[in-house]
């Protein structure tokens, strides 16, 4: 059984006062549990007074973007190298990356390599917007993600990876994907990853859910075969609300009995 695993995307919220103040509440709230994996995706600013802060044993960190070159003059970017000793994760290809920075396929082909040559393992994200949705263009969309993407890697280095598949149409919309379109989409990247990398870095691969998720609907969500975990926006900046769906998974987890 894959380790849980519940990201908080902070985006582009909570001044280096505020994150610490959130975290600060997290820490009381959320338990040491070693069958969850609990990552924050703070600001770029606050990667290193946050990395002070956490207690290692709850929680990992995680950056929201970065550059594919190791160095040089690229004003107003930080490279996988800079980030190396401090995070564990880099999400990649976010959809506001792709759409609002117009981060093309062969960009985020090279920071998925950039970031894996660093090793830091990265969260890849996918999905499909609602007119690809409506067009019945879903499944090319996530083929041509994932070709480009994961191009050049070894089988080795894409088992160790994350994919999080978040359609665009569910991110910040409240309008959630049901259970069942999840199911389909994450079996199919599953598939590819089997059919193009063998069944080992299929199987062990994770592969997260992201888009309006709350504690509120988590349940649904938790049940879907083949979920390794969520990546959590507007929800991750609210203690509560956070701490209550690391606090569902590892519940889940538990009744499973596959602790
Ligand atoms: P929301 O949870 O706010 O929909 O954001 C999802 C997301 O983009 C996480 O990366």
């Amino acid at each position: 059984m894959r380790k849980i695993l519940v990201v908080g995307n902070w985006k582009m919220h909570l001044n280096t006062s505020q994150a610490s103040l959130l975290v600060h509440r997290l820490q009381e709230r959320i338990a040491i549990r070693r069958d969850v994996e609990v990552v924050l995706a703070p600001s770029m600013l606050v990667l290193q007074p946050l990395s002070v802060q956490i207690d290692r044993r709850k929680f990992r960190l995680a950056a929201q973007n970065a550059y594919f070159r190791d160095e040089g003059a690229f004003t107003g970017e930080v490279s996988f190298t800079m980030l190396r000793d401090l995070v564990h994760y880099v999400i990649v290809g976010h959809s506001e990356r792709r759409h609002i920075f117009s981060e093309d396929l062969d960009m985020i082909r090279d920071k998925v390599a950039a970031s894996v040559r660093n090793e830091i393992t990265p969260i890849l994200c996918v999905g499909e917007t609602k007119r690809e949705r409506s067009d019945g263009e879903t499944k090319q969309v996530l083929h041509d993600q994932l070709m480009t993407a994961l191009h050049n890697l070894t089988s080795r280095e894409v088992g160790q990876m994350v994919i999080a598949y978040e359609p665009v149409w569910a991110i910040g919309t409240g309008d959630v994907a049901k259970p069942d379109q999840i199911e389909e989409i994450i079996d199919y990247i599953r598939g590819y990853i089997r059919d193009v990398f063998g069944p080992k870095a299929s199987k062990e691969l994770r592969i997260l859910y992201g888009g309006s998720v709350t504690p509120e609907v988590i349940h649904g969500f938790l049940d879907v075969p083949g979920v390794d975990g969520f990546l959590v926006g507007g929800a991750s900046l609210n203690y509560y609300s956070f701490a209550n769906i690391v606090d569902a998974a590892y519940k889940w987890q538990r009744e499973k009995g596959e602790v």
